[in-house]
């Protein structure tokens, strides 16, 4: 049996080159490919397996739709996954694709190598490399793509050449990637920051000129961080994920244009779609206000920006992101209730909050209720500011 490489493979247009590329310019006899299915339009999973058999791979689809959602997408929720402004839904799928790569090539009789179709100006090298290296170590990993150096028009040249079959052409430039978390919009005029993002390259949300006229009203209901049903119908997390990517989409939530600061240092223009993280990301900020404490606000906000830094950076498993979680997970056990939402022409709204664990008190809040004596302040107003206010007399006295 010749040598075998293991092809991390999208079907799209880096890892379809990728496959001759192997076998010419690297020597490999077998060519093993692998799709993860995190979410992404059937069609392209059916495209993908389409043309890894006309090119004569060994294919395997791996449905990982359940795990995804489970056990990264809810982590993702109940630390409010936000780098920079994005939800972090190509980074929190990277991990999960190289896992199962790596699953598949444990069930092999020899694995020489694996291959990924990642570019040397992006992320996910990082990501990919990091869980493949972590895993199994002593198996080498080759990127075509960043070795050669290739531009996206040589790639088409070179499938072209080859007879390969691909989607791309000159007119449709558009890099996307795709999973339960979001939809991700790269390259063409979009790379001009100036330009305003057309119409055409949205596929999960309506524009708000498009979306319902009239406005929805959502229950969302946690236990523990994590959402469990909508409008009081229990749902398991990827039920609950496509179910919201449907319908906020169809209101026009989640779109975000931002420019976004890589790992390698580049700053770059994105677009995003993202209906249902922004609407569960949204609610569940708005419980943990209405159950935790300033102080453990303030620190979770923090933490929360470190885990997120580490999942942009693809350390999946790094030790920190495991401390960071017993902080986060710890503060969940409290993180049970409802939250209501408007849904509406673009955006979701927060319109009302309830939990067992509400930090809140009506009537010590009220401005119409006697339980809390207002006459016991006068001792603790006095204290207030007591530094400040000999400063304020030193300066009085010394003139700085
Ligand atoms: N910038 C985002 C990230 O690094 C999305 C990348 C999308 N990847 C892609 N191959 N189109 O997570």
């Amino acid at each position: 049996m010749g040598k075998t490489v293991v092809l991390v493979y999208s079907g799209g247009l880096d890892t379809t080159v990728c496959i001759p590329l192997l076998r010419e310019e690297y020597g490999f006899e077998h060519v093993v490919t692998v799709t993860v299915d995190v979410g992404q339009p059937r069609e392209d999973l059916a495209d993908a397996a389409e043309r890894a058999k006309i090119l004569g791979t060994e294919h395997y689809t791996v449905d990982a739709r359940a795990e995804f959602a489970r056990d990264y997408c809810m982590p993702a929720v109940k630390a409010n996954a936000d780098y920079e402004g994005y939800p972090l839904s190509t980074a929190l799928a990277r991990p999960l694709i190289a896992r199962k790569a790596v699953e598949v090539a444990r069930s092999l009789p020899r694995v020489d190598a694996f291959a990924h179709g990642c570019t040397g100006k992006g992320n996910d090298q990082f990501r990919i490399e990091f869980m493949l290296r972590t895993l199994m170590p002593d198996v080498p990993i080759i990127a075509p793509m960043r070795e050669r150096n290739m531009t996206r028009s040589e790639e088409i040249e070179y499938a072209r050449a080859r007879g390969v079959p691909i989607h791309q052409s000159s007119e449709k430039i558009w890099s996307i990637d795709e999973n339960l978390w979001g939809r991700s919009i790269e390259g063409g005029r979009l790379e001009d920051p100036s330009h305003a993002p057309p119409e055409e390259i949205f596929k999960w949300t309506r524009s708000p000129q498009e979306a319902h006229f009239a406005p929805q009203v959502i229950e969302l209901t946690f236990e523990e961080g994590v959402p469990v049903a909508i409008d009081g119908q229990p749902m398991a997390p990827l039920a609950l994920i496509e179910y919201l990517n449907q319908l906020a989409g169809d209101h026009g939530v989640g779109r975000i244009d931002m420019m976004e600061d890589r790992m390698i240092g580049l700053k770059v223009r994105e677009n995003y779609e993202c209906p249902a993280a922004v609407t569960l990301l949204t609610a569940h900020r708005a419980l943990e206000a209405l159950v935790c404490t300033r102080d453990e606000l303030r620190f979770k906000a923090e933490a929360d920006r470190a885990w997120a830094e580490l999942v942009y950076a693809g350390l999946w498993l790094d030790p920190f992101k495991e401390s960071l979680e017993a902080f986060i997970n710890k503060v969940q056990e409290r993180v049970s209730g409802k939250v209501w939402l408007r849904l509406f022409k673009g955006s979701a709204s927060v319109i009302g909050r309830e939990s067992r664990w509400a930090l809140y008190d009506a009537a010590l809040a009220s401005f119409d209720d006697k339980t809390f004596d207002q006459s016991e302040m006068s001792g603790a107003v006095k204290a207030h500011g007591l530094p400040a206010r000999l400063y304020y007399q030193l300066k009085q006295r010394y003139g700085a």
